[in-house]
């Protein structure tokens, strides 16, 4: 992966600095759709650790060789590793205003892991209010879906491997069968959607990631949206809480 120099690369004081923002849910809760939806409109990037990993292992990375096998049973790529990976994402450019981290963090080590670097972005940004705010402590939206929803959505989910855009056979398919609607790819279905590595993700999920619900909320940092909603409800009510973090 190639990382940009974010040196020099300053804030302009009239742009809207978005700040951090973490999606929290299970497998499919429609972290990775609200994502697209928050970066096309306010402009900041989506920082998908699942995404960077497919890519490596497609790649065929050092990074890629050590988590194809892990992620291919649903369990979590080491720490370390993922952590490692961020890091040099947020050095880029594009996050000067701000990023969505969809699936990142997942256990209570990475969000302290994510803390401290935050702390220590502010800190390098002493001074610079605009910058200083781009690295805040992050708005949390935490999606809330039932487990036979959360089945439904894996076994439905299909995506484009040139554009990334993601449909659901049952609930929202493309105009053409096995399409992208945006540039005419064939949609591929992700390795780990069979239903047994859905129900090891969910088993992860509940003793990995499940505690960061109260580790955020303790900081008050913890919005819970109902993910069962259309689309654009879910969005609606993500992008005011986006909102309405940014007015304080
Ligand atoms: P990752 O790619 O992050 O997978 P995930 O968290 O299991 O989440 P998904 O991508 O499955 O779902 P989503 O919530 O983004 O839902 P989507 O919008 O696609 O991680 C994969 C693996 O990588 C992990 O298992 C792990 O091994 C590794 N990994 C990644 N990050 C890691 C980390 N930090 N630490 C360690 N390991 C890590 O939507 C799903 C479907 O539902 C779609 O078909 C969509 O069209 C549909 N849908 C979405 N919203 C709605 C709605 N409101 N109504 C109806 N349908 C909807």
């Amino acid at each position: 992966m190639e990382v940009q120099a974010s040196a020099g690369v300053g804030v302009q004081a009239n742009a809207q600095i978005t700040g951090p923002i973490i999606l929290l849910g299970p497998p499919a809760a429609g972290k990775g759709t609200q994502a697209k939806l928050i970066s096309q409109t306010f402009g900041i990037p989506q920082i998908s650790t699942g995404d960077i990993l497919r890519a490596n292992v497609a790649a065929k990375t050092a990074v890629g060789l050590k988590a194809k096998a892990i992620m291919e049973r649903g369990d979590l790529v080491p720490d370390e590793l993922v952590c490692d990976m961020v890091v040099s994402r947020l050095e880029e450019a594009d996050c000067a205003r701000g990023f969505i981290l969809d699936g990142f963090p997942r256990t209570v080590p990475q969000a302290e892991w994510l803390d401290a670097q935050l702390g220590k972005m502010r800190a390098c940004k002493k001074g610079d209010v605009a910058a200083q705010r781009a690295c805040a402590a992050p708005v949390v939206i935490r999606l809330l879906v039932d487990y036979n929803v959360l089945r439904q959505r894996i076994t439905g989910r299909r995506s484009c491997p040139t554009c990334g855009r993601v449909y659901n056979v049952y609930l929202q398919p493309p105009k053409a069968q096995g399409i992208c609607d945006v540039d005419g790819t064939a949609l591929v279905t992700r390795p780990d959607d069979e239903e047994s590595v859905f129900a090891e993700r969910m088993k992860n999920y509940d003793r990995q990631t499940l505690p960061l619900v109260d580790y955020y909320r303790e900081r008050g940092r913890l919005v819970e949206v109902d993910g069962e909603q259309p689309v654009e409800e879910v969005m609606a009510q993500a992008f005011a809480a986006i909102e309405n973090v940014n007015r304080l």
